[in-house]
């Protein structure tokens, strides 16, 4: 039993026949051209996420990754402002890629090349050192990059007011809000986008993983203050057939199946179920996003889940299991994780 997906992809379970069906379909079609001509089925695309996701004003860039998502992101900030200066966060992970890895925060994955000061790293939740950032450097700021929840920092929720803040300041300094919605976003926690929880518009949102359960897409939803000119960005593979043929899926079952009220929904019985139990230090989350904090010497558990009940977790250093369950998971599956795990703690 799967509730991890491989990091958040596989949104509507493995094998689900309308996606298998999709892709079947499109191969027999037509797998792949550049974007050197149009592609329908990137317009059909784009037009179903701005109707799922709320945002039919934004438009769509298409590429094959999450840290290619964030790398465009702050690129097109970059041209768009014409400054430099990055603003992350603590634990924040926004790929592995030039950028993306300047604006993670682990030094172990960061190549000297990669190395910049452009970026600048923040205590993560921290209104003060937010405000006193850009008091000192608003002018110069581009952008500020923040994950709604973060998912490889150990589950960690960015506060309201945080949010609410970051908008604001974005706003009066002309800088760009970057919402990396890679790992949170995608209807995984009941929200399309984690960062809508908080009731702000983001300026561009990230996103990857879940959006083809599995295919290799990724891609940025832009705000119609920024204009399109030819050549700005560009992808070979980014938009494939394939890969619209699989996201569309995606958002189809998500709409038909509203998995966004299922991941709420599910979302929420699993954590006040999860706070019952003595043993945890903490639960974590939102929606299908559950982080759940094991004391040093409950370190097996995870292991022990998978060897002695065939269940597959993930996890985020030092203890905590990560569940990232795909959004269609039922109440009977919620219950047996759940006796599976009462029995690993009691054990
Ligand atoms: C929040 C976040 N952003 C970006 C990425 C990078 O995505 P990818 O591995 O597809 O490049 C990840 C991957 O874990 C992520 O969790």
């Amino acid at each position: 039993m799967d509730l991890y997906g491989g990091h958040a992809v596989i949104s509507i379970g493995h094998t689900h026949p309308r996606y298998v069906e999709s892709l079947t379909a499109q191969l027999n079609k037509i797998g792949f051209y550049s974007n050197s001509i149009e592609i329908p089925i990137q317009q059909r695309l784009a037009q179903e996420l701005g109707e799922v996701s709320g945002k039919e004003d934004y438009s769509l860039f298409l590429c094959n990754s999450g840290a290619e998502a964030n790398e465009n992101a702050l690129k097109l900030a970059s041209f768009y402002t014409g400054r430099k200066k990055v603003l992350a966060f603590s634990k924040s992970f926004h790929g592995r890629t030039s950028l993306a890895v300047a604006a993670t925060d682990n030094p172990s994955i960061l190549a000297p090349i990669n190395q910049t000061d452009n970026v600048v790293f923040l205590p993560f939740n921290d209104d003060e050192a937010l405000l006193n950032a850009f008091a000192d450097h608003g002018e110069e700021i581009c952008a500020v990059i923040i994950e709604g929840i973060q998912g490889v920092g150990g589950i960690r929720e960015a506060s309201i007011p945080f949010l609410k803040l970051i908008r604001s300041l974005c706003d009066q300094y002309g800088s760009i809000f970057i919402a990396d919605s890679v790992q949170c976003g995608y209807g995984r926690t009941g929200d399309f986008y984690s960062h809508d929880y908080a009731e702000v518009e983001a300026d561009i949102y990230s996103m990857a993983k879940g959006m083809g359960n599995g295919f290799p897409i990724g891609g940025i939803s832009i705000a119609p203050k920024f204009k399109a000119s030819f050549g700005m960005l560009g992808t070979t593979f980014g938009g494939n057939h394939l890969a619209c043929a699989a996201a569309l899926a995606v958002l189809e079952v998500i709409k038909q199946d509203s998995l966004l009220k299922n991941a709420a929904q599910i979302g929420s019985y699993l954590i006040a179920e999860l706070e019952k139990f003595d043993r945890i230090g903490e639960v974590r989350g939102r929606g299908l996003m559950i982080g759940i904090d094991l004391p040093e010497e409950l370190s097996t558990v995870k292991r022990d889940l998978l060897l002695k009940n065939r269940i597959f977790t993930g996890e985020a250093k030092p203890n905590v299991i990560r569940i990232l369950p795909a959004l269609n998971i039922t109440k009977e599956i919620a219950d047996r994780f759940l006796t599976a795990l009462d029995e690993r703690l009691k054990a």
